[in-house]
């Protein structure tokens, strides 16, 4: 069994999601459940394999190798059942600025693209900052708090001129873990409107119980799909900047690295692709645990709340380590609920950053111990808000 319960002792290693602690929420002691990293430590496996680069003591320029592409080749296809050429792989030094190069590589100024709202809020910005126009399709929210598409209205959407779609598969942060019948439908709407359809997968090894991610790689249509994926999120690695482009269409791809080439926009950090390699060789069994560690998390957060805060109920998680919690029984805001809860000592994401006031999301990805120690912050930040 791997070990998930000690802490990574992050505070004061440049870590964006303590060290900021302080300047951005005046709270240096506070307890960090925002930023989608996790505080326990990466695989001894990955580790292993960044000491051993180090041990050769040069750090040069870096072209992927044979054995990176075939590393990612082998974990596309055994964990995701997507049969892949190792020359569909496009390197990349993380998921959103390669969205931003996307955006700005396929579609000209003014141009549509739609994005599935509540979502992550970068996904807005790289369309905004490009000038293209934001066309929003909501999500539909049942009162089991589960999401789901509205495809009468994802199709309308498509058909008014879309040029393209980012996808949140799994879905950060309502936790969806897309079905492949949902995906699927997706795949040929975007088709048949000639749009073009960018999956964003960095969480597609985070799934609980019960759910399968299907990537949009294998929904069929295969001329217009550019899957993005990462070892980051998996393996607590998003710093060494390595993330993978996956695009079948050899025509898509050219052009996309035609792009990057003329920005000279290069592919890699040498690190980065060894804990990559590392992580998709020798893996397999820590995401796994983690998976069921994440899962018993879940299980602690919502018996917390079911005794203590019954009023406020989480999204079913489906898939990714992002609880999404409704706390509208309390009358205030997320910014409020999140202002009070950081007063408190647990600094949470305000759902109004992601198109819905009336959340907050909770990082799980923590030891154990963590998260309990957060979740009475918490709470008493909540009542605080709430004037309970
Ligand atoms: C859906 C999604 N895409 C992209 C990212 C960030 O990716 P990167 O660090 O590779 O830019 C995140 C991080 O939380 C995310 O949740």
């Amino acid at each position: 069994m791997y070990d998930f319960d000690t802490p990574a002792p992050r505070a004061g290693s440049g870590a964006l999601k303590w060290d900021l602690r302080g300047p951005a929420f005046g709270n240096e002691n506070a307890l960090p459940f925002w930023v989608a990293d996790s505080d326990y430590m990466s695989p001894p496996e990955v580790v292993e394999a960044i000491r051993d680069a180090a041990s050769r003591c040069v750090f040069g320029y870096t072209v992927p190798t044979e054995e990176y592409k075939n590393a990612v080749r082998k974990w596309v296809g055994e964990r995701h059942g997507w049969d892949i050429e190792p020359d569909f792989i496009v390197p990349s030094t993380g998921i959103v600025s390669e969205l931003a190069n996307i955006v700005r590589c396929f579609t000209d100024p003014g141009d549509k693209i739609l994005i599935q709202t509540p979502v992550y809020d970068p996904f807005a910005s790289v369309v905004k900052t490009a000038g293209r126009t934001l066309v929003e399709n909501r999500l539909r929210r049942d009162g089991d708090l589960r999401y789901t598409m509205d495809f009468e209205d994802l199709s309308r959407d498509l058909r008014s001129g879309v040029r393209m779609m980012i996808l949140c598969s799994p879905h950060n942060p309502v936790g969806r873990v897309w079905t492949r019948e949902e995906v699927t439908r997706v795949a040929e709407l975007c088709a048949e409107n000639g749009v073009l359809l960018v999956s964003d997968e960095i969480h597609w090894d985070l799934i609980m119980p019960g759910h399968v991610q299907f990537t949009a790689g294998n929904a069929g249509t295969s001329d217009n799909v550019i899957v993005l994926t990462a070892p980051s999120k998996t393996f607590n690695v998003a710093g060494l900047k390595c993330s993978n482009g996956i695009i079948p269409s050899a025509s898509l791809r050219k052009r996309l690295e035609a792009w990057k080439e003329a920005r000279h926009i290069e592919c890699g950090n040498n690190l980065g692709q060894t804990a990559c390699r590392a992580a998709y060789e020798y893996g397999a069994k820590w995401a796994d645990e983690q998976n069921e560690y994440l899962w018993k998390n879940a299980a602690a957060v919502r018996g917390f709340l079911a005794e203590n805060l019954p009023e406020v109920k989480a999204a079913p998680l489906e898939g990714t380590y992002l609880m999404w919690l409704d706390i509208s029984a309390s009358g205030a805001g997320s910014r409020e609920v999140c202002a009070s809860m950081n007063r408190a000592g647990a600094i949470l994401n305000d759902g109004f950053r992601y198109g819905d006031d009336g959340f907050v999301r909770l990082n799980i990805a923590c030891p154990r111990a963590q998260l309990e120690a957060g979740l009475p912050l918490l709470l008493s930040g909540y009542r605080g808000a709430a004037g309970k």
